[in-house]
């Protein structure tokens, strides 16, 4: 099994990719493959549409997603928001009833509004959000400065606990015939 990691930062080897690091440290001591997809620059060099296609293509082979976000200005970054806003659009089927969780990391502030911001696609998506012992988030403007941050690690770690603990109970259901129902859509626009 397999989680794409993706990082919404500009910088590619910053705060975001250090927590992203610790969830796949974690998935990796359960046996759980990961890969990171480094986002923010294409976006930053106008290559939106390359990197949705991407990242839907690795949705494809992928059993679960971790979102990871920098707070810019007390949201998740616009660039990984580009993103999402496409990626959820065209790649809906290969991303519903996956397990997925954001992660955010800020120098101080913004971080809840950030992760509200990124749970809201998992959450119109049918795919369960894994959650930790805290809300999901590490401080630090430097790498090395998260790494001091001892409960924000934890936290990383149990996320990537947590996400490989669904996955199996995901494959045991299916291979005990678990069934999921589901319901045709029904739309109702607020007109009059
Ligand atoms: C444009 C911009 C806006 C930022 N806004 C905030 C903010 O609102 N709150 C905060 O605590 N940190 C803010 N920061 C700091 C980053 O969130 C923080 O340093 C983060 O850990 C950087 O992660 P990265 O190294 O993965 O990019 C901002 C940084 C930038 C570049």
């Amino acid at each position: 099994m397999k989680v794409l990691l993706m990082n919404g930062s500009r910088r590619e080897k910053g705060c975001t990719y250090t927590a992203l690091n610790e969830v796949a440290s974690a998935l990796a001591e359960n046996g759980i493959e990961s890969e990171q997809l480094f986002i923010g620059k294409a976006v930053m060099e106008g290559r939106v549409n390359e990197i949705v296609q991407e990242a839907a293509a690795k949705m494809k082979e992928c059993d679960g997603l971790v979102v990871g976000s920098p707070v810019y200005y007390a949201s998740a970054t616009g660039e990984v928001q580009m993103v999402l806003d496409r990626l959820f659009g065209v790649a809906r089927a290969d991303l519903s009833h996956k397990p997925a969780a954001a992660v955010v990391s800020a120098r101080r502030g913004g971080t809840a509004a950030a992760m509200d911001n990124l749970n809201k696609y998992f959450m119109i998506s049918e795919m369960p959000v894994v959650s930790s012992c805290y809300w999901n988030m590490v401080f630090g403007n430097t790498p090395e400065e998260v790494m001091q941050d001892a409960e924000g690690l934890r936290t990383m770690r149990l996320i990537g606990h947590n996400m490989a603990w669904l996955l199996k109970c995901i494959e045991a259901g299916k291979a005990a015939g678990v069934e999921r129902k589901t319901e045709p859509a029904a739309k109702t626009n607020f007109i009059r």
